[in-house]
């Protein structure tokens, strides 16, 4: 049979903003209200057809809060694919996901394909004047911007099938 290809991705972004809850999202289909916070990182792995090629997403799901901060570049080091995430709510939290996405523009592979997904989305009625930096920011900085909802599932999977296709395309 045809050999998966394999995308190590990471997951950054403030604790609290819902990188857990798209991790499970994507890899199970499940939401968790009560989802703890995550200690040092977890790995969740997945394989998804693009195009008729697969591709197994190693994926790292890292922590959020401040003290783990130093730990995060032993996971995007090396790694094809990043995804930052912030909370729609939480203007702190997209400024936290500025801060991560230039420390990968800085530190990491060149090549990395980024997404900025603004998370929580079903929690806002109308996400255009909220996500309008962002999308300005995305565009700027040459990321793939996606506002997602882990809850509803909202345009979680596109952003793992966008970054197949991108990676598959390199
Ligand atoms: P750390 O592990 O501490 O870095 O946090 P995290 O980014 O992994 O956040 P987590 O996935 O644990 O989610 C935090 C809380 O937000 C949980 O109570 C989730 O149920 C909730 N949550 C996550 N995503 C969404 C979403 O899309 N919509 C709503 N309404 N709640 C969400
Ligand atoms: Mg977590």
């Amino acid at each position: 049979g045809s050999k998966a290809k394999q995308i190590k991705l990471v997951l950054l972004g403030d604790s609290g903003v819902g990188k857990s809850s798209i991790a499970l999202r994507f890899v199970r289909g499940e939401f968790n209200e009560n989802g703890e916070t995550t200690i040092g990182a977890a790995y969740l792995t997945k394989t998804i057809n693009c195009q008729g090629c697969p591709i197994k997403f190693d994926i790292w799901d890292t922590a959020g809060q401040e003290r783990y901060h130093s730990l995060a570049p032993m996971y995007y080091r090396g790694a094809p694919a990043a995804v930052v995430v912030y909370d729609v709510t939480n203007v702190n939290s997209y400024h936290k996901a500025t801060r991560w996405v230039k420390e990968l523009l800085q530190q990491a592979n060149a090549m990395m394909v980024i997404v900025l997904a603004g998370n929580k989305a079903d929690m806002v009625s109308d996400t255009r004047s909220t996500n309008e930096d962002a999308r300005k920011f995305a565009n700027e900085n040459k990321l793939i911007f996606a506002e997602t909802s882990a809850k509803t599932g909202m345009h979680v999977d596109d952003i793992f099938a966008q970054i197949g296709n991108v990676i598959a395309r390199q």
